[in-house]
Formats: structure tokens, C-alpha cells, sequence
């Protein structure tokens, strides 16, 4: 997975019709050579699968063929003329040349046509080495061009620099059109178009914009695509061009895309979607391909520090004094309140391998089960309703199998904002006709894009889901459009009869509920009619979903509606969570919650426990631990005191910061471990600097979960990977852990999870990426779950009874916030607010309703106080339909913005996922920050101040040595 010599992926021309075992094969002969292809192969990759490469331009094997260069052309017995191999589609008995005097003079006359207006500085241009067109140059035997380089030209054609990572040459394009279909069949924004004709025709953005101005959302499709020097990353401009890569795997969302990360020495170059990643095919977005600065950012804490109080000045320490005082800190804690006084937190972001040793550490060296993680406050409601109901708590599909269904319910998802590249597919499929319905408060891009249109948008009220999801189960039952077959065969008969009996009830109907929803009756009808009748009918869903005080409920709605219409076990169908961090999936795999062991067993389950035991060597505790929401309360409480947190700022992320913050105050000793010096890392005593995904080797698992492997690229710069300073820190504590490689703890990974048997990395390299239940009887693993029983044998349906939240509009405050993520930012933004992604959101603002804007005299651009029961913060309001009237919606990457001073601990009843998503709060215009605001930054400007002493203690220290 390390190529010493960087190699241009083979490109065969045009994309693959089929495979060669299930299609109908069609054969030829080229150039004396007889091949079979799949039926509709062009002869341009009909002649590179015989390993004849016939000269491009126009054609790239990841779009459909344009046939605009002429370059490919070739001779065919009974034919007239010279067509073009990438648009002429094979046929049985053809007989084709690709190389012939007359060819080659063919080809020779338009290379020097491109040539006569092509800027002749290829030693000076940043593509030199890697340009198609310089390629074809020398392919076709270029010696002279017979037009001179005088005539009308493009060469002082002005560059658009606008997009804070590429550039657009002009001068260099030779209009081939790669970059305008990319765009619209990769990407599918459709921000790109070849305006004016003949020699006047160029590629325009956006009504004749800037790139940044325009619609494109820089996913870097089209710089991809460009056979030339005209698109570029200004990267390679600066850097050149790379000399080896490394495969790894984006550490950002859910989708979990390859990349081969092309290097010059320890920097990084450029970061290339891997062409064979199996769960981006060789596409990605702005954040994986463009936002990888952060990792050498001059704010990363590179050394560790101590303090005894968070009042104090941090003082930089040895990695050794590091680990003793966190240790001897966390002996005398346990000494002095109890073994159960402290606990750790694992993150999404880190690999599995950090992951199951950091959950290790808590239960073998801690002695507790006081082990919880970020997916407590996002995607735990999926882990129970789908274990409940299927029996197994993940998605159904892989990503490719949405290019399978017919109708797709997204519920509570906005996939072009968080899961860019899953979203390029999906759009992809709806435009060959797949058909769409949305379940959302807000109208995302979806409901109406470029070539996409929903056919039904629910603009569900937050807090509604279960009622809208069962009213629509009560369509499916009422109408008789159960998939009665498989329902008998597959699920279990009286949990089946009850459920029917429950949503039947007039008062689970679409009329009874549209008060409720807010939906109007017939649409809920007409879009359950299309789910249940349309062909293979999937639902992708979000946090939407689960981020409310009935997410497990609303989990187990969506089981059921699959259950009822037999849509699930085969291709194009299934119940899919998309999951927003890089490595949800695999933090609840490797045991994170603090009720169950690595792979979901309960940690009352004797034998499990007994299995752990004996290969940890340790007596395990039988009772689950504290929750992160119960650590806070303990916290305050006087009983939790400690605290280990790697990879996650829970100050900024989790709901009602003001509460989180004290808890934090009360705690005697913090260990956060992480790159910068986060919200949570002001209330730390220990600061461990963390690595980032380019320094260390390990897995994440996706949503769809896919096991694909993290490879270092560079060497950590702050000295140790994290899984060593776990290990380092549980030496300390008298529980030793010896690994030498991250490889080691995979097979102690596989040795005690079912799930994981299989998983070696070796295989993980041979496979490209495995999806579990890896294991004896699924050796390559498990693409489509469920297929001819569930997991736990029966589907079982659960009732789903509406249950209002606590949290709804009152006198005092009228209106429901919800939040989510836009494309440009992650999350808390640690990482994507220290790169050029702030062009495009450089703060988090308020969509209001124009209707409820004037209602309170707000207008575009004011500040305004929202103010919940839990806290006010100010933001600026923009004005939008997006959102419906009563609802407004922000998004919470700056911790300046404070979002989570107004979410409240309101929480799901099974899981305690916090409900981000429905808050009620008031909205007016104000002209100063909150007073929550005005503390926070003070608190700020004191911990940076602290920091910057630290910087300066270590500069005196250098200078006196
Ligand atoms: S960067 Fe992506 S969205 Fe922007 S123009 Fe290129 S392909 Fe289109
Ligand atoms: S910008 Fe590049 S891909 Fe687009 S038309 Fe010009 S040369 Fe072709
Ligand atoms: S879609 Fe997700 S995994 Fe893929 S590049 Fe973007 S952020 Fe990374
Ligand atoms: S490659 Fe076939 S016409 Fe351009």
C-alpha cells in the first residue's frame, strides 16, 4: 500500500458495462488480438482490457465517453471513415486497427492543433510530469507544429485563483469537457458549463462567476478529471510534483473515504481519492481532499503539560513526568473517593485499535466500567432500536447497493452537507430515475436540486418522527401493502399481529396525526403508497432520527417499516444509519458504553466476561458504569472525580454546556488528549498531545461497516502515536500492556469479537477493506446483512407508541431550534476551522423563517439572543424558507456561537442521546453578546494566556541551555 514512484492509476478509457460473468459478452478483434468484452463496452476499453492503448484526450474511464478530441481515433473493416473508440460501442465479428499510418496522421494533425494554442513552459508547469496532453504529445510523435504559435490564442487568458485550494488556467484548457461532466456526473452539482462557441468556448462556473462565488462545492471532481495543468491544486503548484503515496482513509464522516495520500518526503503533497476505495470509488469532498492543514497547524500542542489547577500556568513536561503524574493523579483519586471516582471517554475520531485500548484501560487498569464515547450523544439510539428489532445494532448496505433501489426515504439526513460523497451517489441514482422522498423540517438541497426533484418532502415538526413514521405504517397495514410473505417466512408472528392491531388505530392514521406532524394527510398517504410499492425501497436516516427524546423508538419505526414491505436481506433496500464521525461505527464496536464488552455483549454476561478475563488477565466488573451524562451528575455530586478523554471536546458537543462546564470545574483531575487546546482542554490538568489520522496506523470502520485501514504518512510531531500513550499510561498504573504494532491489538480484536474473527491486516491489504461480521462463516465478510434470516432469527416489530417531548413551544418560547452540520465544517470544527474551509462558513448563524423575522422586527445580518431554558447565546440571523414558519436551525462549529449553551439534557429514554434537535426557544434582536458569551471569552483569553506563558517558560528554558 506504499508506492515508492508515484503511478498514474490505469485508465481504461470509458467506464465497465457489467462484469465478464454476468453479462452478455461480445466478441472482437483488435490490432490481430481476439477479445470478449461485456455488451455496450466501448472499443476504446474493449482495446485496454487486450493492453492496447489507443491515445485520449476527451475520455477518462470514470465518466461517460464525450467524444470531442478526435484523438482516439481508429479503422474498422466495413466502416467509413475513422470513428471514435470511446463513443463506438463494440460489436460482434468487428475487425478494428488502432494503428495505421493514416491513423497516426490523424492524430499528429490535432495534437498540433491543440499545440498552436497550448502555452509552450512544460518545464515550468506545475503538472509537468503528470499532464495528459504532454502525454499525448509524445504518444502521437509531435515533432513540429505547422501553424506556428502566432495565430488567435488563449495564452493571456487571466487566472481564477478565487477557490482557496485550486486554481483555473485558461490558458492551459483545451476544452475537452472532463471537468463540466465530472461535475455533473460525479459530483452532480452541475456548477460547470462550456459557454460561447467554436474557438471562443470556455469553461464557465456559475453564471459566468468565480469558482468560490459559484455553486461549486470545491469537491475537486473536475481538478481530478482535468488531463492538463488548467485545473490544479495549488499544492502541487507550490510543492511540485509528489515522489511516493500512502493509502489511507479520510478521518472526517461516516463514508470513510480511500485516498492515496501522495507525499514529498513527511508533507504531504495532495490527497488523491483512491480510485479502488470501496466506499467512494474514487471520489470525495471538500473536506477529505482539500482540509488536511490542521494537522500542521502552528496551534497544535506538540509537548505535554501538567497544572494542578486550571488556574495555574501550564508547565511542559516530559512524556515520562506526563504519564507518572497522570497515573499517581488517578491512584490517589481512587485511594482517596473510590474506585469508581474516575473514568474515560473514548472518541469517534481515533482508530479502533486506540479505541479498544483506551475502553481496556478503564475496565482492566481502572477497575470500572466507566467507559463512554461521542456516540452516545449521536448514534446509540440506531444501536438499540436496530438490535432490537433486526438483532444487530449497524446498517444493512453497503454505499454501491443505493444504486439498486427505486424509491429512498431519507429521513433526518442532509447527506450533501455531512456525507458529501454517499450523496454524489444517491443523486446519481435519482437521476436515472430512482425516486425520492424526504422526511425533514428543513428543505435540504435534495428535495430540489439541479436534475433532482423529491417526490414527496414531509416537513416533519421537530419532535414528531414517531408519530409521522407510524402514521405511515398505518398506510402500509390499512391499505393492505404488508409484503404478507415475507412477514410470515421472516419475522415473529404475534410481535407482527400486535404491531398490526397498534398502527391500524384511527388514531395512528395520517388524518389523525397531521396536527401533530405538522404533514398534510394525503402526502404521508401518497408517500407510503411509493415506499411500500415502488420496487426495492430503502431509508437512509440521520441524526434527525436519533437525536430526540423517542430516538429509539423512531429507530425501531423505520425496522418496522422495512420488516412490513420486505425491504431489507437483498440489494437496493435496507435501514441505513449514516453515521457522522469517521469511526462511530467502530468506537461501539470495540466496547465503548459502559454496559457492554467489544462486540455488544452485556457486561453481566458471565461468559463473555469470562472470556475477557482470562485473556486480560483481570477480575471484570459485572455492573455497567456511569454514562457521560451520569459522570456530569456525579461530578457535581462530589463522587466522580477524574476523568480520561481522548479525541472529543465535550465541552462544545454535548447539549447544555454550562452544566458541562461545571462538571468539568468540580472534577480534580481532567486528562484531555488531543491536537489543539480545545473547550475541554481549558478545564484539563493534563494535556497529552494527540496525533492526527496522517501520523498513525490503524482501522476505522464506516457506516456501512467497512474496516478499511489508517497507514502513517508522516511521523507523529508530537512523539508518540496515541495507542502508545495509552499503553504508556496503563504501564504506569500497574496494568500492563505490551504491543508493539497496532497490528497486535487487531488480533486480540479479532480474538475476543465474534465479529472481528476474520480481520488481520493482512487481509485488511488484500481486501482493500472488509465489511463485518468478518468471520469462519463469512470470510471476505459481509456486504448485505439480514439476507436470509436476521441476526437474531425472527425480525421482531415493536410498538411505537408517540410520545410528545417534554421540550415543545410554549408562550415563553415559541419556536423549535434544531441543528446540524453544514459541507465545510465538522463538527466542533477543531480541525476544519484551521483551514481554508472558513471561506465558505466562517461562522454558525441562525436560519429564521422570514415570516417569524418580522414577526420580531429581525432582518438579514442582525444579531439576535436566542434563549432557551437552559442558557442564550447570539448569533447573526440570515432569513430563509429553508426553514418552516416556528422552526429555526443552526449549526455549531465555532464555540463562540454557543449552541449548546441552549440545547437542553432533555434525552432518549432508552439511550440518553441528548435531544439536539428540538429545543424551544425565543428569538429577538439584540445589539450585545450574552452574558454567557462575554464569560467564555474571558475564560478563553485567560487559557490562552496561560498556554502562551508555557510557550514562553519552554523558549527561556531553550535559551539558557
Ligand atoms: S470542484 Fe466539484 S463542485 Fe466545484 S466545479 Fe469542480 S466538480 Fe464541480
Ligand atoms: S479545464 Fe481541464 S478538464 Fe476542463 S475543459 Fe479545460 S482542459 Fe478539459
Ligand atoms: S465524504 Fe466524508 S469520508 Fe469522504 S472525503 Fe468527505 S469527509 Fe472524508
Ligand atoms: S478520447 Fe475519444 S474523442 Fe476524445
Amino acid at each position: 500500500m506504499l508506492e515508492t514512484v508515484i503511478k498514474r492509476d490505469r485508465d481504461l478509457g470509458t467506464p465497465a458495462r457489467g462484469t465478464q460473468a454476468d453479462a452478455c459478452l461480445v466478441t472482437l478483434t483488435i490490432d490481430g488480438q481476439e477479445i470478449s468484452v461485456p455488451e455496450g463496452t466501448s472499443v476504446m476499453r474493449a482495446a485496454a482490457e487486450a493492453g492496447i492503448n489507443i491515445p485520449k484526450l476527451c475520455a477518462t474511464d470514470s465518466l461517460e465517453p464525450f467524444g470531442s478530441c478526435r484523438l482516439c481515433l481508429v479503422q474498422i473493416d466495413g466502416r467509413r471513415g475513422y470513428p471514435a473508440s470511446c463513443t463506438t460501442p463494440v460489436e460482434d465479428g468487428m475487425v478494428v486497427y488502432t494503428e495505421t499510418p493514416k491513423l497516426h496522421d490523424l492524430r499528429r494533425g490535432v495534437m498540433e492543433l491543440y499545440i498552436s494554442d497550448h502555452p509552450l513552459d512544460c518545464l515550468t508547469c506545475p503538472a509537468n510530469g503528470d499532464c495528459e496532453l504532454q502525454d499525448m504529445a509524445g504518444v502521437v510523435g509531435l515533432r513540429a507544429v505547422r501553424y506556428g504559435y502566432d495565430g488567435a490564442n488563449h495564452l493571456k487568458d487571466k487566472t481564477d485563483a478565487s477557490n482557496p485550494y485550486f486554481s483555473y488556467d485558461p490558458s492551459k484548457c483545451i476544452v475537452c469537457n472532463r471537468c463540466v461532466r465530472a461535475c455533473e456526473e460525479t459530483q452532480g452539482t452541475f456548477a460547470l458549463t462550456i459557454s460561447g462557441k467554436g474557438f471562443a468556448s470556455r469553461v464557465t462556473a456559475g453564471q459566468n462567476q468565480s469558482f468560490l462565488e459559484s455553486d461549486c462545492v470545491s469537491c475537486g471532481a473536475c481538478v481530478q478529471a482535468c488531463p492538463t495543468s488548467t485545473l490544479q491544486e495549488k499544492s502541487v503548484i507550490m510543492m511540485g510534483q509528489a515522489e511516493h503515496s500512502v493509502i489511507t482513509t479520510c478521518a472526517y464522516c461516516g463514508v470513510g473515504c480511500g485516498f492515496k495520500a501522495e507525499m514529498k518526503g513527511q508533507e504531504v503533497v495532495r490527497m488523491v481519492p483512491w480510485k479502488d476505495g470501496q466506499a467512494n470509488r474514487g471520489h470525495a469532498c471538500v473536506k477529505g481532499r482539500f482540509a488536511w492543514g490542521y494537522t500542521t497547524h502552528k496551534e497544535r500542542v506538540l509537548n505535554p503539560m501538567i497544572r494542578k489547577n486550571i488556574t495555574d500556568p501550564w508547565r511542559e513536561v516530559s512524556w515520562e513526568e506526563a504519564i507518572a503524574y497522570t497515573a499517581s493523579e488517578f491512584r490517589r483519586l481512587q485511594a482517596t473517593y473510590g474506585r469508581d471516582s474516575i473514568g474515560g471517554i473514548t472518541s469517534s475520531r481515533c482508530t479502533n485499535e486506540e479505541t479498544w485500548l483506551v475502553q481496556k484501560l478503564v475496565r482492566a487498569a481502572f477497575g470500572t466500567n466507566n467507559v463512554d464515547t461521542c456516540a452516545r450523544v449521536c448514534h446509540s439510539p440506531t444501536g438499540y432500536g436496530l438490535k432490537q428489532t433486526l438483532g444487530e445494532s449497524a446498517g444493512t448496505q453497503t454505499f454501491d447497493s443505493v444504486m439498486h433501489t427505486d424509491v429512498v426515504v431519507l429521513m433526518g439526513a442532509n447527506p450533501s452537507s455531512a456525507h458529501p460523497v454517499f450523496a454524489s451517489r444517491l443523486k446519481r441514482r435519482l437521476r436515472q430515475g430512482a425516486r425520492l422522498i424526504v422526511i425533514d423540517p428543513r428543505r435540504i438541497e435534495l428535495v430540489n436540486s439541479p436534475h433532482i426533484k423529491a417526490d414527496y418532502h414531509l416537513p416533519v415538526r421537530p419532535g414528531t418522527n414517531v408519530a409521522l413514521l407510524t402514521a405511515l405504517a398505518h398506510v402500509i397495514v390499512t391499505e393492505n401493502l404488508v409484503a404478507e410473505d415475507f412477514v410470515a417466512q421472516r419475522c415473529e408472528a404475534k410481535a407482527f399481529n400486535e404491531w398490526r392491531d397498534f398502527v391500524a388505530r384511527p388514531e395512528n392514521s395520517p388524518e389523525a396525526t397531521a396536527d401533530i406532524t405538522g404533514v398534510p394527510a394525503a402526502d404521508v398517504r401518497g408517500a407510503a403508497r411509493l415506499y411500500a410499492t415502488g420496487g426495492n425501497g430503502s431509508i437512509y436516516y440521520g441524526l434527525g432520527v436519533t437525536e430526540h427524546s423517542q430516538g429509539s423508538t423512531a429507530v425501531m419505526a423505520i425496522a418496522n417499516l422495512a420488516m412490513a414491505t420486505g425491504n431489507i436481506g437483498r440489494e437496493g433496500v435496507g435501514v441505513n444509519p449514516l453515521r457522522g464521525q469517521n469511526n462511530v461505527q467502530g468506537s461501539c464496536d470495540m466496547g465503548s458504553f459502559p454496559h457492554e464488552l467489544p462486540g455488544y455483549r452485556h457486561v453481566s454476561d458471565n461468559a463473555a466476561r469470562a472470556q475477557f478475563e482470562a485473556d486480560w488477565g483481570v477480575t471484570l466488573q459485572p455492573e455497567p458504569g456511569l454514562r457521560i451524562p451520569n459522570m456530569f451528575e456525579a461530578a457535581l455530586g462530589g463522587s466522580f472525580k477524574g476523568l480520561y478523554c481522548q479525541g472529543e471536546d465535550i465541552v462544545q458537543s454535548d447539549p447544555n454546556t454550562q452544566h458541562v462546564a461545571a462538571s468539568l470545574a468540580a472534577m480534580e483531575c481532567i486528562v484531555v488528549q488531543d491536537l489543539f487546546l480545545n473547550e475541554t482542554a481549558k478545564y484539563a490538568h493534563v494535556f497529552l498531545p494527540g496525533s492526527s489520522f496522517l501520523e498513525k496506523d490503524g482501522t476505522f470502520t464506516n457506516a456501512e461497516r467497512r474496516i478499511s485501514r489508517v497507514r502513517k504518512v508522516m511521523e507523529p510531531r508530537n512523539g508518540m502515536a496515541d495507542w502508545e500513550i495509552t499503553v504508556a499510561l496503563s504501564n504506569a498504573l500497574g496494568y500492563p500492556m505490551n504491543y508493539t504494532h497496532p497490528s497486535e491489538i487487531m488480533d486480540e480484536i479479532a480474538r475476543l469479537t465474534p465479529t472481528f474473527t476474520g480481520v488481520t491486516y493482512a487481509k485488511l491489504d488484500q481486501m482493500g477493506s472488509l465489511q463485518w461480521p468478518c468471520n469462519e462463516a463469512a470470510p471476505d465478510g459481509t456486504p448485505i446483512m439480514h439476507i436470509d434470516e436476521f441476526v437474531r432469527g425472527k425480525g421482531k416489530f415493536m410498538i411505537t407508541k408517540y410520545i410528545p417531548s417534554d421540550e415543545r413551544s410554549t408562550r415563553k418560547f415559541p419556536l423549535l431550534l434544531t441543528t446540524g452540520r453544514i459541507l465545510s465544517q465538522y463538527n466542533v470544527g477543531a480541525q476544519t476551522r484551521r483551514t481554508h474551509n472558513v471561506a465558505w462558513h466562517s461562522e454558525d448563524v441562525l436560519e429564521t423563517h422570514p415570516q417569524d423575522a418580522e414577526d420580531r422586527g429581525v432582518s438579514e445580518g442582525d444579531w439576535v439572543g436566542v434563549q432557551s431554558r437552559s442558557g442564550e447565546t447570539v448569533l447573526r440571523a440570515t432569513l430563509t424558507d429553508r426553514v418552516q414558519p416556528g422552526v429555526v436551525y443552526t449549526t455549531f462549529h465555532f464555540p463562540e456561537s454557543g449552541a449548546n449553551v441552549v440545547t437542553t439534557d432533555n434525552s432518549d429514554w432508552a439511550t440518553n442521546c441528548p435531544e439536539y434537535k428540538v429545543t424551544a426557544v425565543q428569538v429577538m434582536r439584540v445589539s450585545q453578546p450574552s452574558e454567557w458569551q462575554r464569560q467564555w471569552s474571558r475564560f478563553a483569553d485567560i487559557q490562552h494566556k496561560l498556554l502562551r506563558e508555557r510557550t514562553r517558560e519552554t523558549d527561556a528554558a531553550l535559551v539558557s541551555k
